[in-house]
This record gives structure tokens, sequence and C-alpha cells, in this order.
């Protein structure tokens, strides 16, 4: 591939970080071995909630391939892995009793990572929250601080020693807003979801706590969604819509975990579940910032539904992603900018990527030119916002694998591989390639 076809990385630091992520009940499957608990996705699978039925009993199978992926990430030429830790295959109930087959699961996966030179990131809650402390009202009980911190301490006991890179809940925003418990689902309460948002927070803190004092060296950050939410439409009413929705997408977590304080629009509805000493429990010394971002979103108002928005179209004209999300490269490099400045962190861009319904052609490859254009010029917005003076140390693309896409199931593939869930076999896609030439090039030709 010509050089030419790479973004323009000069401006970034020459220990900059080229990784990739994944998530456990995205790719794990196994979810009934080896003694693993129940999660809140394995019960909205069996609900027929998810697109096509899908569930993640299978999933890409990790639980069993994890050596090959590693191997994949090896040819990749990645310095860093982001995963996360299931939760419920570690303590199937949530609390009390650990389960050691989960447990030396993330052991063989961490030692062969380490074996490969890569360094693992590991996150500790990608939204499989073990179904049997939904059962106890899962983070809309206060009590959910304390579950986390006695996982967290579990994780950093056992794993401590070989992984210093922590990160405590991927996307706090996202799973909230869109819960089925408390968020924009059914059952939705208002007072239920502020609930909730305080107590994830508190539990933040709590980790952050843990993590600093049983691991010496440790490096810690929380990882945010901030993507623009914007009107749909040119009406006050969508315009408002929109700034209300960007509160809770972009700032319900990260203010009070970097600044210690709620954004002013949302104190009312929140300061009932604030106890005497709470924020302070909750902005703990932070690392860094991990930016996850897309692309931007586009709503209108809908006074029917919990805070008042539903999605809207997207204007004419805008370019988009195979699953239609608006691609916008400048908004990304605003919100570098934004984040940098607000929280005064180390920026690390934990995902960014694209997806699409890649298929293999007839000689078997698969060939994703949009998503190698889509990644050319996210990277190179990136690459001006660091010329600009941006500390952004790191970006890992969404994902390693075809995996399990929340609600859309297996429908939508975000893979710089992409898998056959028939077969389970792994197919680098040219993105891959593409990926691994930027790395090879951005680390002077050492792999
Ligand atoms: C993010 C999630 C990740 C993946 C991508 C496409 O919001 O963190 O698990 O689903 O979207």
């Amino acid at each position: 591939m010509p050089a030419s076809e790479l973004p323009s990385i000069a401006s970034l630091r020459p220990d900059f970080n080229w990784g990739v992520p994944t998530s456990s009940f995205q790719i794990e499957g196994a979810t009934k071995e080896d003694g693993r608990g129940p999660s809140i996705w394995d019960v909205y699978g069996q609900n027929g909630d998810v697109k096509n039925h899908d569930t993640g009993d299978v999933a890409c199978d990790h639980y069993h391939r994890y050596r090959e992926d590693v191997a994949l990430m090896k040819r990749l030429g990645v310095q860093a892995y982001r995963f996360s830790v299931a939760w419920p295959r570690v303590l199937p109930k949530g609390r009390g009793s650990a389960n050691e087959p989960g447990l030396a699961f993330y052991d063989r996966l961490i030692d062969e990572l380490l074996a490969a030179g890569i360094e693992p990131w590991l996150c500790l809650y990608h939204w499989d929250l073990p179904q049997a402390l939904e059962d106890r009202g899962g983070w809309m009980n206060r009590e959910s601080a304390a579950w986390f911190a006695d996982y967290a301490t579990l994780v950093a006991a056992r794993y401590g020693d070989r992984v210093k890179r922590f990160a405590t809940f991927n996307e706090p925003s996202i799973f909230s807003l869109f819960s089925r418990s408390y968020g924009k689902r059914d059952r939705a309460s208002e007072d239920n979801f502020h609930r909730a948002i305080h107590h994830v927070n508190l539990a933040h803190g709590a980790a952050v706590d843990v993590l600093r004092e049983k691991i010496p060296g440790v490096s810690i950050g929380g990882i945010h969604n901030c993507q623009p939410c914007r009107p749909s439409g040119s009406s006050e009413a969508d315009a408002a819509a929109a700034a209300r929705l960007n509160v809770y997408w972009n700032y319900a977590f990260p203010d009070p975990q970097c600044l210690g304080e709620y954004p002013s629009s949302m104190r009312a509805a929140i300061e009932s579940h604030i106890r005497p000493g709470d924020m302070a429990r909750i902005r703990r010394p932070l690392d860094w910032f991990g930016l996850n971002h897309y692309s931007p979103v586009y709503v209108k108002a809908q006074p029917n539904t919990m805070l008042g928005f539903e999605f809207g179209a997207n204007p004419a004209g805008v370019p988009l992603t195979p699953i239609g999300w608006p691609i916008d490269p400048d908004l990304f490099g605003e919100k570098l900018r934004i984040v940098h400045q607000r929280y005064g962190l180390p920026v690390y861009v934990l995902e960014n990527g694209y997806g699409n319904f890649d298929k293999p052609d007839e000689t078997g490859a698969v060939v994703d030119p949009g998503r190698i254009e889509y990644l050319r010029l996210y990277i190179g917005a990136m690459n001006s916002a660091a010329a600009d003076g941006v500390d952004v140390r790191g970006y890992f693309i969404w994902s390693l694998l075809d995996n399990f896409e929340w609600d859309s199931g297996y429908s939508h593939r975000f893979g710089l591989t992409y898998v056959d869930y028939a077969s389970l076999r792994r197919i680098p896609k040219s993105s891959f390639s593409w990926y691994a030439d930027l790395i090879k090039t951005a680390r002077g030709g050492r792999r």
C-alpha cells in the first residue's frame, strides 16, 4: 500500500500508543462455562430484546480462541490491547465467592499478551452487570458502589502484578441513557435515572481508590463517549432537546469525576441523591481521560420521553457510514480539543471506528475501502489536534474483531478482522493490513 494513503501522523508523540479494544460480552461467548454467572445482557438475549434474537452465547468464541486473537494483534503490531473483565465470570453472583476458573481465564489472556509484547489495558466494566446485582436494583441501589469496589479489589489483587493500566467504566453515559431499567426504556423514571448516575459515579471513585492503593505504579482513567449532540431540525424545541441531551451524554459523568461537580442544569434533579462528602468521593485523581468518539448525534424534541428527545434525521448531504452514522472528522478534532482543555488530562482515544455490513468477496477477501478512508480522515484530524497542542497519547480502533454489537446483534460489523460466525474463522480485512502499515510506519519500521 503506498504510504501516501496513510494519514499524516507527524505531530503525534514518538511514544504514541496504537491499540485495539474489545469487550468481554461482545467477544467471549462461553457464557455458561466454567462457573460464569448470568449478566444482564444474557437476560436481554433470552428475552429476544436484541436484533435477530442474537445472543452472546458463542459470540467470537474468544474464550477458547484468545491465543489466535492475540496472534492477530501481534501481526497487527499494536502496542496495547484494551479488554474488559466480565464481572459475572469472576464473581458469578456479583459479590461473595470468586470463581477460580473465571479468574484463571484472564490470567491466561494477560500472560499471552505480555509474551507477545502487548500491554494489557483492563476495563472493569463494559456493561455486563451480573444479573444477581440487577435483581438487587443494580446501579439504582447505593450499595452498588461498594459491590463495585469489592470487585475492583479482587481484580486488582489478582492481576495488578502484571496489569498497570486500568479503566473503571466504559461509557457510563451510554449504558445509563439507554438502560432498560432506568434509562430511555419502558420502565424508565427520571428520578431512578439520576439515582443511577450518581451511584455509578460513586462506584467510579471507590474503584479508583482501590486500584491506587493496591497496585504500585498504576495508571487509571475513565472512558467516556463524547459526541456532539445537535438538533436535527431548526425549531427551538429541537435545539433545547439537543442541549439537554448534550448535558447527560457528554458531561454527567466526566464533570463530577474530573471536576467534582455536576453540570448546573442537572443539579436540581440529582441533588436529593447526593450525601455529604459524595462529590469528594467521586473526584479522585486520574492519570488520563479515555475518549470514545464516532460521530455527532442529531436529535429532535419528543415530549413523551423521559428526557424529551428522540433521534432525528441526519441533515441532508452529511456523509454517512453504511450503518447510518455521520462522518465528520473535524468534530472529532473539536472534541479532542474540548476534553483536553476542560479536564486538563492526557487523552487516549480508546474507541473510534466504522460500522459496515462487510462480506467476503468471491476470492474470500474482505475489502473495506470505506473503513480505511474513515480511519485516514479521523487519524488525520487527531494529528491536527495534536499539532494544536492537544496532549493525545493513544488511538485504539474499535475493534479487533467483528462482534456482538449490543442491540444490533451481529448485524453491524466494526472489526479490522471479519468473523464468519458459522465457522468462527477470522479473516483480516484490508483495513487490518492498512492499520498494520500505519503502525509500522509510526514506529519507524519497528514491530
Ligand atoms: C461503543 C461501545 C462499544 C461498541 C461501539 C461500536 O459505544 O463502547 O462496545 O459497541 O460503540
